[in-house]
């Protein structure tokens, strides 16, 4: 409050405060840099930063890892990557700037040598490239390595400012934060002996769509849709983030993880506490991360006993997506033939608060189904009596308002009309607003904004350590019951298909449906 007991103005939107600030000058050591994840997204979004100029001058990228490439056969591999994804945005002048600032240094986490080769190399990177100091270390490694690394970052005195390299210092962590609780506060355990809890960006790439953003300014900057927003109006909500794709190069990954652990426990949960959250008092990181939590916190536990009615597992078979045959998933590289690991998960969630209490939130997610869509989908409570039931022309629905994440990135709302003609027909039709429509260009990508906010020391759109462990506890009861005995709750889908028909019984057995994308 200020002096005369009125709320201070509230914060800029980050959005805003980022849109036109560059960050200091900065070293982004990227670990894991010969992988997938820094060829498809981590440089495509720096090149794009650094065509609209959101990049400071001083700015560089020192890729690291076992692979043994010169930095010209580094840029190469980056530029082919670029070059084939996004065919239309490459040229090659600005391409050929942003390559100077591209450095790789062949490394092994686990070698301590190599770990004072990579100090004597970050140093000369930053004087070429006249970076004074500040150094984000980015772990795009496998999880098993998150902790061998930190901890060579803390020996080799990397994450701590010296006379040469002043500054500050921030790592920034993909997830799987853990697989569990235990592994979890493990891993805080680990990265919290070296680095601070503040200078941790825990990524989760979803928070970063420009979509998933507009959901706050959405609910909080309009004030038609507020009042309306808890159990009184609204019936239920489903948030489904469904995919086309497979498993592709990751089945090793993907056979320890599973849809709980790889969407879950992190986008779907973040989606949820963004949808469901009371407003938080400033829009700075603590304040909007304490309303997570406190949202998040207020999910009522699975019971052991409900969880074969509340959730359902499924992997996919054979089938065709987008007109073509597709493999099953245990037919996929890296994937056991026999293999009990879900690509799909559809499960129902309670929140215990006054906003909330009586309305479910049902999730799903899953691979190779037959639309890619992510959205949530608001359904409001119907009409209280049934004034237009005995029309001709059917069943009145209820409103739904969807917020579409992707593919078409905007709102619809759904509400019935009257149709043209001398009889009372009611008939469903859809407010639009689309981002292209709306602001003309599709929204940039994610990791774009997420890296820029790690630049500016921006947390507000990185999940904080109490989310994570909060989520795996949630989760927890779940996971340990399909370890004891992994064919569980799981059913088979042909790819291209909605998922498993089992998924259905969760809101069939409410009367409720699962909407169709
Ligand atoms: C990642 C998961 O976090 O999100 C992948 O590990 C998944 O399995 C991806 O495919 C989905 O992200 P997007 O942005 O394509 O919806």
């Amino acid at each position: 409050m200020t002096e005369d007991g009125k709320r201070p103005a509230a914060a800029p939107l980050p959005q805003e405060a980022s849109a036109a600030a560059i960050p200091p000058p900065c070293l982004l050591v990227i670990f894991g840099a010969s992988g997938d994840l820094t060829k498809r997204k981590l440089v495509p979004a720096l090149f794009g930063l650094f065509r609209e100029k959101l990049l400071p001058e001083g700015f560089a990228v020192l890729g690291v890892s076992r692979t043994p490439y010169p930095d010209d056969a580094f840029r190469d591999h980056l530029r082919d990557g670029i070059r084939d994804l996004q065919p239309e945005k490459f040229d090659p002048a600005s391409w050929d700037a942003f390559a100077k600032r591209l450095y790789y240094q062949p490394g092994d986490i686990g070698d301590p040598e190599s770990t004072k080769a990579l100090a004597a190399r970050i140093r000369a990177v930053a004087k070429d490239r006249g970076i004074p100091g500040n150094l984000i270390f980015y772990a795009s490694v496998a999880p098993k390595f998150y902790d061998p690394l930190i901890r060579r970052i803390g020996e080799a005195g990397l994450a701590a400012a010296s006379e040469d390299l002043p500054g500050y210092r921030r790592v920034v962590i993909e997830k799987p934060f853990g697989r569990d609780l235990a592994s979890a506060r493990e891993l805080t355990k680990v990265v919290s002996g070296v680095f601070r809890e503040d200078q941790v960006y825990r990524i989760d790439h979803y928070l970063g769509k420009e979509t998933v953003q507009n959901i706050l300014v959405f609910r909080f900057g309009n004030e038609i849709f507020e009042p309306i927003w808890n159990r009184n109006y609204i019936d239920h909500v489903q948030i489904t983030v469904a995919e086309t794709l497979g498993v592709e190069s990751r089945g090793d990954y993907y056979e320890e993880a599973g849809a709980v652990r790889d969407m879950i426990q992190n986008h779907l949960l973040q989606l949820l506490a963004l949808v469901a959250m009371e407003p938080p008092i400033s829009l700075s990181a603590e304040d909007v991360r304490d309303e997570k939590v406190k949202l998040l916190r207020s999910l009522d536990p699975i019971p052991d006993e409900a969880v074969g009615e509340v959730c359902v597992r499924g992997q996919y078979t054979t089938g065709e997506v987008g007109g073509q045959r597709v493999a099953s998933y245990r037919q996929e590289k890296n994937v056991s033939p026999g293999s009990l690991t879900e690509t799909y998960t559809a499960l129902k969630l309670s929140i215990d608060n006054w906003r909330w209490g009586g309305v479910p939130f049902y999730l799903r997610t899953g691979k190779r189904l037959a639309r890619g869509v992510s959205e949530i989908a608001i359904r409001f409570r119907p009409v209280p009596y049934l004034l237009f039931g005995d029309t001709a022309c059917g069943q009145l629905e209820s409103n739904v308002l969807v917020l579409n994440i992707q593919p078409e990135e905007g709102i619809f709302l759904k509400v019935g009309a009257k149709s043209p003609g001398p009889s009372i027909c009611v008939k469903p039709v859809e407010f639009q607003f689309t981002y292209e429509r709306a602001f003309g260009a599709k929204s940039q990508p994610a990791y774009g904004r997420l890296l820029l906010d790690a630049m500016l020391g921006d947390a507000t759109l990185f999940p904080r350590d109490d989310t994570v462990r909060i989520s795996w506890s949630l989760l927890g009861p779940l996971l340990s019951r399909w370890e004891e005995n992994p064919g569980r709750d799981l059913f088979f889908y042909p790819a291209g298909s909605l998922g498993p028909r089992e998924a259905d019984k969760i809101l069939g057995r409410e009367g409720r449906q699962w909407r169709i994308p």
